[in-house]
């Protein structure tokens, strides 16, 4: 499932927690080996489901931190080189989108809290890889590589 190409800002330590952060979607792979051909999770082994949220517990507690500290880090990154950004609006722009972000990860993990063990977990899982290979890996592409002429290495 994974096809996407790790992008490559140019910023090292960046690039890095990037790539740290993308992996995070291969452990989703791991925990539910069925994210492209189930909807749900009828006619799953018994008992998997709820190994598989107890699976994605455990990635969204090293998710979350992780992607919060590295926004801050970036943010921190990009406060010191905002005098080189020509565009005045990247700032803000990129701030409110890595909260949006935030705010999503968020919600798959309030949404698991609330759950009772159903036969969606499969659905929950896909939605934390989606979250990581497209919005947060659009994000990578649209606005932090935009950062890196102008950001200390
Ligand atoms: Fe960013
Ligand atoms: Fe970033």
């Amino acid at each position: 499932m994974e096809k996407y190409a790790i992008p490559k800002i140019g910023h090292p330590l960046l690039d890095a927690e990037h790539e740290t952060m993308l992996g995070f979607a291969g452990l989703c792979t791991i925990s539910c080996p069925h994210l492209e051909s189930r909807q749900d999770c009828d006619g799953c082994i018994d008992g998997k489901p709820e190994q598989c949220r107890d699976g994605l517990h455990n990635i969204l507690g090293h998710v979350l931190p992780y992607i919060q500290q590295h926004f801050e880090e970036e943010e921190s990154l990009m406060k010191q080189a905002i005098l080189n950004v020509k565009d005045p609006m990247h700032m803000p722009v990129h701030l409110s989108t890595h909260n949006r972000l935030l705010q999503q990860f968020r919600a798959v993990a309030a949404e698991l809290n609330k759950a009772s063990t159903g036969n969606y977990m499969v659905r929950k899982t896909r939605q934390l890889h989606d979250l990581i290979t497209h919005e947060l890996l659009d994000h990578i592409y649209q606005a932090d590589e935009k950062l890196i002429p102008h950001m200390v290495k």
